[in-house]
């Protein structure tokens, strides 16, 4: 189904919906893309709520259904939600950490018609990758939760997200996903928005680290043609042309938050004055056509130059919305991790910059933290760093 606005444009539906059922989560990962300032369990939606929005999403068009979090199996109601979901035709992936209770409620799952698991992985080694998640003893169960997920004969996707403190281990991560039955594995460099912007500094590789890495996995999709899938997303800052992040702004996703605001993105948040909707006063149909965070910026009216007039302005949809805020100052600006743009040279000195300095500590992920977002000053031509 299509969804209509006032003035009768058809807009079509989107394929997925982000449901980020819960923030509370045991691991404190410094690059997570939720909020800094993280919703509370008091706030969160109730069981009913989410089971007339996943309705709702069914009847929009949605295909797939991202449950997500902070950690998704903190919830009590998991295996309901999930169950909606299998009732509705919906395709569930199961976005996970698999610490905390997530094995216990995993046969529950697959039985209640979970279709799909995508597990974090922070690092190869134990030490790292407990340090990097800031909780200790969390690779050993992450490992028991893979092994559940294959015996089962759930499809699983392991996702790493790239950084300077793991950056060493590519081509482990590669080996562990064959090791641990995975058929997809995504390496994905970091995205540099929520709580990765304040910790940008202490993530940032060098280029030398992401050519290497980058001819890693070109090899690894090589050798392991039919075993393993392998998606490479690339770090802005030293990339050519930006991704089209969220695959355009309201074309494909709608995230829900755990307190039920619908967003375009997952760092909407951060753009000064938008209007966010939410599901408890409007449906997900009227959401996605007429919500003004989501025609903001949907199609190229809104562009300026150098995108306006840019063949590619309906590939990448000019980059990433939240990225051009926090680095240009200017939501509506080129996403300053295109070449094209006026600021792309500054950003990529940044990057260099930062990534020659000894690394700082990890600022972690914590509910209730007083991380300010404005702690860096945007990136404008008058007032260069
Ligand atoms: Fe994309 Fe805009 Fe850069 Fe063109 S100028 S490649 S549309 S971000
Ligand atoms: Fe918001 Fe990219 S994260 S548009």
């Amino acid at each position: 189904m299509n969804a209509i606005t006032p003035n009768a444009t058809v807009i079509p539906a989107p394929v997925g919906l982000l449901a980020e059922l819960t923030h509370r989560c045991p691991l404190r990962c410094p690059y997570c893309s939720n909020p800094l300032e993280l919703d509370r369990r008091s706030g969160e939606l109730d069981t009913a709520t989410w089971q007339r929005v996943l309705t709702e999403a069914a009847a929009l068009g949605v295909l797939h259904v991202h449950l997500s979090g902070g950690e998704p199996t903190a919830r009590n109601d998991i295996v309901e939600i999930t169950k909606t979901c299998a009732t509705l035709g919906l395709y569930s992936n199961l976005i996970t950490s698999g610490v905390g209770g997530a094995l216990q409620k995993l046969d529950a799952l697959y039985d209640a018609g979970l279709d799909h698991v995508q597990l974090s992985v922070q690092g190869v080694d134990a030490a790292n990758a407990e340090k990097i998640g800031g909780l200790k003893n969390a690779q050993p169960q992450k490992f028991a939760f893979a092994e559940r997920v294959t015996q089962l004969g759930l499809p699983l996707t392991l996702n790493s997200v790239i950084h300077r403190g793991n950056i060493h281990e590519v081509e482990g991560f590669i080996d562990l996903a064959v090791k641990l039955g995975a058929k997809r594995l995504e390496v994905a460099h970091t995205q540099y928005y929520g709580w990765a912007y304040v910790n940008r500094a202490a993530l940032m590789p060098n280029k030398a680290e992401v050519d290497r890495s980058i001819r890693i996995v070109e090899a690894a999709r090589e050798r392991l043609k039919g075993q393993l899938v392998i998606d490479l997303v690339v770090p802005d800052y030293y990339a050519k042309y930006p991704k089209a992040c969220a695959g355009g702004w309201g074309r494909k996703l709608m995230n829900v938050t755990p307190q039920g605001k619908v967003l375009p993105c997952h760092a909407a948040e951060t753009i000064p004055n938008l209007e966010f909707w939410y599901v408890s006063d409007h449906s997900l149909a009227d959401i996605w056509a007429n919500s003004p965070a989501f025609t903001a910026y949907r199609g190229t009216d809104w562009m300026k130059e150098p995108c306006r007039s840019c063949d590619r302005r309906e590939k990448d949809w000019g980059g990433c919305r939240c990225q051009a805020l926090a680095l240009a100052g200017d939501a509506a600006a080129t996403d300053p991790a295109c070449s094209l743009s006026p600021l792309h040279a500054k950003v990529r000195d940044l990057a260099v910059e930062e990534a020659a300095e000894t690394p700082p500590d990890y600022i972690y992920r914590t509910i209730g933290s007083n991380v300010q977002p404005n702690v860096r000053t945007p990136l404008n031509e008058e007032a260069p760093l």
